[in-house]
């Protein structure tokens, strides 16, 4: 078990650890209202695309707590309705609709067959604890499977933050990073710093640190100058969705990584679990990219640093094309081009 825990159901109730205030401040927010810990997705006090749906989850929890339906079809009513609620929060990570989807499913089946309200509830809640514990052991069996591609001595690098934080443990590509140390390789990350919101600085450098795993943050841009200066093994990053075909989406910036990484012959993995995968999109042109306030880029801690009314673009992901990925990881094994045919094998 890690020294922190992002999310835990405790006392009834949800407590998310505020990843805002991190690394400066270990700070806890309690829920007991899926209006808010909406609320909490949007503004990022949790973030990451396992940790976002495992929050979700928690969020249709706390919507059957809150219902005062008093027959179990009126009880599926309200959560269809936090369910649309809670999907509409952040656009791009697919395991937000892929566990509020889970949960209403495990719902229409107790509307049939709870023997009341609060057994419902009850069943409700277990599927989303069901869903916690399931990730601990997917993001190891992914990790697990990764090690055949990560030498005894590695140097990699590594974009926002995908460890401990972002899952109920582990995490997808820095907890590759974390079972490789565990098992005693010796391995040290680059991390870029993931501008506007600097998850690689404050948040992976927060992780690492804590685990005691050797690492160097960078600017975003000192990526090519790092692979052209030193010896860089593999570059690890995470996702949000990957298409049928392997595109990926995931913190912007992932794109310009893998075209520098293609320029260097450096392996370009990404880890995803397969909560992640959308089948049901062709490619990666029809993953809704998430648009975030301008502030994020014309402030730093409050601090405006562009001349008033500058005009901005805020993409908060971008998709690296499939044919600058490597390999995709995941719990059920480690997948190689062509992508459209052993996803479609894998997910089967
Ligand atoms: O905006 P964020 O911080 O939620 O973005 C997170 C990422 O892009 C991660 O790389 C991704 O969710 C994978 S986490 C295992």
């Amino acid at each position: 078990m890690s020294a922190f825990c992002s999310i835990e159901w405790t006392n009834n109730q949800l407590r998310l650890l505020d990843q805002r205030q991190l690394p400066q401040t270990i700070a806890y927010c309690d829920y007991r209202d899926y209006k808010a810990i909406a609320e909490a997705i949007t503004t990022m006090v949790v973030r990451g695309a396992p940790a976002i749906g495992l929050t979700a989850a928690y969020g249709m929890a706390v919507a059957a707590q809150q219902s005062s339906a008093t027959t179990l079809d009126g009880l599926l009513a309200d959560l269809q309705i936090a369910g649309d609620y809670l999907m509409r929060s952040r656009p791009t990570a697919v395991n937000l609709s892929w566990a509020v989807k889970h949960l209403l499913t495990v719902a229409a089946a107790q509307a049939q067959s709870a023997d009341s309200v609060e057994s419902m509830q009850q069943a409700i809640l277990a599927a989303a604890q069901a869903l916690q514990a399931a990730d601990i052991e997917v993001c190891k069996q992914l990790g697990a499977h990764a090690q055949a591609l990560i030498p005894a001595q590695a140097n990699l690098m590594h974009h926002c933050n995908t460890g401990t934080l972002v899952a109920a443990d582990y995490g997808t590509a820095l907890g590759i990073v974390r079972l490789a140390h565990e098992q005693g390789k010796q391995v040290h990350v680059f991390l870029d710093e993931t501008r506007p919101r600097l998850q690689g600085a404050s948040l992976s450098a927060f992780e690492l640190k804590t685990f005691g795993i050797p690492h160097t943050v960078i600017v975003d841009g000192a990526s090519g100058h790092v692979m052209s200066t030193r010896k860089i093994d593999a570059c690890l990053v995470g996702c949000d969705r990957v298409a049928a075909n392997g595109d990926t989406a995931n913190k912007i910036g992932t794109y310009n990584l893998a075209l520098v990484a293609h320029a260097h012959n450096v392996p370009f993995y990404v880890a995803c679990p397969l909560s992640t995968l959308d089948m049901s999109l062709a490619s990666g042109q029809e993953i809704e990219i998430e648009e975030r306030a301008d502030t994020e880029i014309t402030e730093i801690k409050g601090q405006q640093i562009t001349p008033d009314n500058t005009p901005v673009f805020n993409p908060a992901f971008d998709v690296t094309p499939a044919k600058y990925i490597t390999a995709i990881i995941t719990e059920k094994g480690i997948v190689y081009p062509p992508y459209r045919e052993n996803l479609k094998q894998l997910s089967a």
